[in-house]
């Protein structure tokens, strides 16, 4: 089966590298906050052309570590996109604020003015935007609204290391940015680790105390200005994503070379595809999601054919469960809804073979070449 994600390949091909890494920080003795993590938030944040990164347990902590240093909590209500991962909505949730769901474009899945004014009221304080899929929502507009109207922007980058929006990457407009190294991720740990970067200082030393029980950066050890839990990363996280991050740019490439090859395999195909960059926006593909009504037949047809494939999301965030106390219409939400019901994702990532590549494009063809003889008999046997 052709996996969907490249965490086992990866890890083959720099097997050699983690586990020096790991032994180096074992036989350290030094497990938290120690010389790999100081070293990895600076080459993050460089790489991300930020003033600061802070290192953190998850990016589901990043999101909410993110709204407790802009100061959102009850009482408050955050914009966020109705489809996406549940985390965006969690972490505001979580720190007692209120999620407003918002549909998305029709055509980039993502959020932008149109949709964020929608559902602005006088208790708007942050909007979250999410780079879905490594696709980035449109940082101008969003920034440009934010501004007019006072807003807090957390860019949700966990699906988007090194995806740019006009030449920048994502995670440098907004206030601050969450990231997410979930070993799947563009950017994986060997366990749970996130992010936040900003180029507020003030901002970034909130975030530092707020992951470290509220220590203060100054003053005695155990005084504390701030209730906060622990957010912090393992030490040994840290060495791993170092030795990943020095790859990152080329495996980004490599991302979007096999976008770029699928592209060229379906273009005639009866599909809605993601798309590939211009000179406004880069995606990194997270994942490559195509769109198609028969996407249940398809991803079927795909496994027989040795080809995984998933999708995300299957239920916008307004049908959960946890959700259901705000009594929200789905008939608000029409291209989440509509997401939901047609997005697949195909396998997607560096170390894909030619051979697998051409075997993915091959299944997909295959299907709709099956499916188009299937309705043209159908067809004919009608007529006759
Ligand atoms: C869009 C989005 N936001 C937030 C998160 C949360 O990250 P983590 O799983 O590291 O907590 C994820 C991870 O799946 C995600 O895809």
């Amino acid at each position: 089966m052709i996996p969907i994600f490249g965490v086992a390949a990866e890890y083959k091909k720099i097997r050699k590298d983690l586990r020096k890494a790991a032994l180096e920080v074992l036989d350290s003795g030094h497990y938290i906050l120690g010389p790999h993590t100081s070293a990895f938030e600076q080459e993050f944040a460089s790489l991300m052309e930020a003033k600061h990164a802070i290192s953190l347990s998850s990016g589901t902590d990043a999101l909410e570590v993110a709204l407790r240093a802009l100061g959102v909590g009850p009482g408050d209500e955050v914009i966020v996109p109705t489809f996406t991962f549940v985390a965006t909505a969690a972490a505001v949730s979580i720190v007692g604020a209120t999620p407003v769901f918002c549909d998305v474009d029709a055509k980039t899945l993502n959020i932008g003015a149109k949709e964020i004014e929608a559902v602005l009221t006088h208790k708007t304080k942050a909007i979250i935007p999410v780079h879905l899929y490594g696709s980035p929502a449109n940082m101008t507009e969003i920034m440009e609204l934010a501004h007019r109207r006072n807003l807090f922007v957390v860019e949700d980058c966990a699906q988007a290391h090194l995806a740019r929006w006009q030449g920048k990457p994502v995670g440098s407009f907004g206030h601050i940015a969450a990231f997410s190294f979930y070993p799947s991720k563009n950017l994986g740990a060997l366990g749970d680790a996130g992010a936040v970067t900003t180029n507020d200082s003030a901002l970034a030393n909130i975030c530092l105390e707020t992951r470290n029980a509220g220590r203060g950066l100054t003053g005695p050890t155990y005084e504390y200005a701030r209730v906060a839990g622990n957010s912090r990363m393992a030490e040994i996280q840290a060495a791993f994503l170092r030795v990943k991050l020095k790859g990152l740019k080329e495996r980004t490439d490599q991302r979007i070379e096999v976008a770029k090859f699928y592209e060229k395999k379906f273009s005639k195909l009866p599909l809605i595809l993601p798309p590939v960059g211009d000179g406004i926006t880069q995606p990194v593909f997270h994942l490559y999601v195509i769109r198609t009504e028969k996407r249940d037949e398809l991803a079927s047809h795909l496994k027989e054919a040795g080809v995984s494939c998933g999708v995300y999301y299957p239920l916008p965030l307004h049908r959960q469960k946890c959700y259901q106390h705000l009594n929200l219409n789905p008939a608000a939400f029409p291209n989440a809804e509509k997401a939901s019901q047609t997005v697949l994702a195909l396998p997607m990532h560096p170390f894909l073979s030619k051979k697998e590549m051409a075997q993915v494009a091959q299944a997909v063809t295959s299907f709709f070449k099956g499916s188009r003889s299937k309705l043209n008999q159908e067809s004919l046997s009608v007529a006759s």
